[in-house]
């Protein structure tokens, strides 16, 4: 029987749902073009596109909003969220920006140049664009067991420690300004990474002369993994573990709306004052004064609190079970899902799910537009939508191994009775699994195509 752990909080505040009827939904989504995303979220009954920015802040955290300090420089909460940082991450700099992509920006406009390379267990989508956008080149060395939605390795975040080296003789550790790691590997199930993983890792660039940044956004989630499953571990706090982490790592990026439980906000840190400075530059130019960064006072005195009850571990063990729950119904319903499941999200395997369906009718998409149609819930296809490319030489399409639908779970968002009612309809969904059909897409944009593209069904 799938198993939970009660909330460790209770509701002060609801925000009502409503649910629509199937005929709506259809004329919604031919609306829509079939992408979930161009939905209206009033529209949608329980919304699992992303965990990103969603989260029930606390009311310590609203409380905080009032502390909110608006002056242009040098405001209190840019203080207080130092003080975090410095006290979790161990940093010596930081700047905040408004999310995470924005201190993707910042840290790759000063390091990637066209022809460079950023090797990393997988990048997720916004930072291969970044790295991309520079003229870079995004490699993914993560291990064989993260490709494979069946393996039951307990860190299928993990990053090959043989392919990263062999890559670093290749190409040349001059080509490579930095290697980073995501801690959870989002793209590859939301799989944690090991700390015996991340000191090998830095070892290794650091034994190149490379320097190693972290991707953080769901860190707490990654310690609270670490604490779980790798020996000598069990009896360290989420906080212990996570300044081990950082301890390896030359900086990160992070965007705080997932682990920082913020609705907005990011930050970039490094040890380096010279990268630091450059950062500063960066910033002014695009973000804002390095003390707000593209925020509001409020908003750094949010994402301070946050980072701490992020942390939390009472939190920390109802989230990973909170997840772990929708996971195992499924799972006693015979449905394919990444195993074991990550700490944010469950993602469905949409080649198990529907075998019968070419890759090139994207099985992933036609799954998140049946759970649309079938329960009023959004979904985000992590699949050939996302990722499959055209081959420069041979103009045919390569598509990634994995095609996965993603349920990202909201923090503090929903309830169990919620989660049922998701589990039900995926059920009820894979029985009839038939009468799915696949997409064209009839309008795609070059970058990051899979926000805006639009659909046929065929
Ligand atoms: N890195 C990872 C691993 C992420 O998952 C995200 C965002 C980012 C960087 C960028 O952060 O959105 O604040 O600019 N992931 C969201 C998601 C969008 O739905 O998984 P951002």
């Amino acid at each position: 029987m799938a198993h939970f752990i009660p909330e460790p909080f209770r509701i002060k505040t609801v925000e009502p749902i409503r649910r629509t009827t199937r005929e709506e939904r259809a004329a919604l989504l031919a609306e829509a073009g079939y992408n979930p995303f161009l939905l209206r979220a009033e529209d949608i009954y329980i919304d699992l596109l992303t965990d990103s920015g969603t989260s029930a802040m606390s009311d310590y955290q609203w409380a905080g909003l009032m502390r909110g300090d608006e002056s242009y420089a040098g405001c209190r909460n840019f203080y207080n969220l130092e003080t975090a940082i410095q006290e979790i991450f161990g940093f010596q700099y930081f700047v905040p920006t408004h999310q995470g992509r924005a201190a993707e920006n910042v840290l790759f406009s000063i390091l990637v140049r066209p022809g460079l390379h950023v090797p990393s267990n997988m990048h997720f989508d916004t930072t291969r664009a970044n790295v991309e956008a520079r003229g870079g080149v995004a490699v993914d060395l993560v291990i064989d067991e993260g490709k494979d939605p069946t393996s039951h390795h307990p860190f299928k975040g993990n990053l090959d420690i043989a392919k990263l080296r062999a890559f670093i003789e290749r190409v040349g550790p001059r080509n490579i300004p930095l290697g980073m790691i995501t801690i959870t590997n989002n793209s590859g199930g939301g799989q944690p990474v090991s700390l015996q993983n991340i000191r090998e890792t830095a070892a290794v660039l650091h034994e190149y002369g490379i320097l190693f940044f972290i991707d953080a956004c769901r860190y707490a989630e990654n310690a609270y993994f670490i604490k779980l499953r790798e020996p000598g571990y069990a009896d360290k706090s989420p906080l212990e573990i996570a300044r081990e982490i950082f301890s390896y790592a030359d900086g990160c990026t992070m965007s705080a709306k997932k682990d920082a439980l913020v609705n907005i906000g990011g930050f970039l840190a490094m040890n380096s004052r010279e990268l630091y400075e450059r950062a500063c530059q960066e910033l002014i130019l695009r973000e804002g004064f390095p003390t707000y960064g593209g925020l509001a006072g409020r908003d750094l005195e949010a994402m301070a609190r946050g980072l701490w009850e992020g942390l939390d571990e009472s939190y920390l063990a109802y989230r990973l079970a909170h997840t772990r729950y929708l996971a195992d119904r499924l799972l006693e319903s015979g449905i394919p899902i990444v195993e074991p499941p990550g700490g944010h999200a469950v993602y469905l395997d949409a080649l198990r799910f529907l075998p019968h369906m070419p890759r090139h009718q994207f099985p992933g998409q036609a799954l998140v537009i049946g759970l649309y149609l079938e329960g009023g819930i959004r979904a985000v296809e992590i699949g050939g939508v996302m990722f499959a490319r055209k081959d420069e030489q041979t103009g045919e399409t390569i598509f990634p191994e994995l095609e996965l639908v993603r349920l990202a779970i909201p923090r503090r968002v929903y309830t169990q009775s919620h989660l049922d009612y998701v589990a039900d309809t995926i059920i009820n969904l894979y029985q009839n699994r038939e009468s799915l059909r696949g997409v064209r897409i009839v309008y795609e944009t070059r970058f990051l195509r899979h926000f805006t593209a639009r659909f046929e069904l065929v």
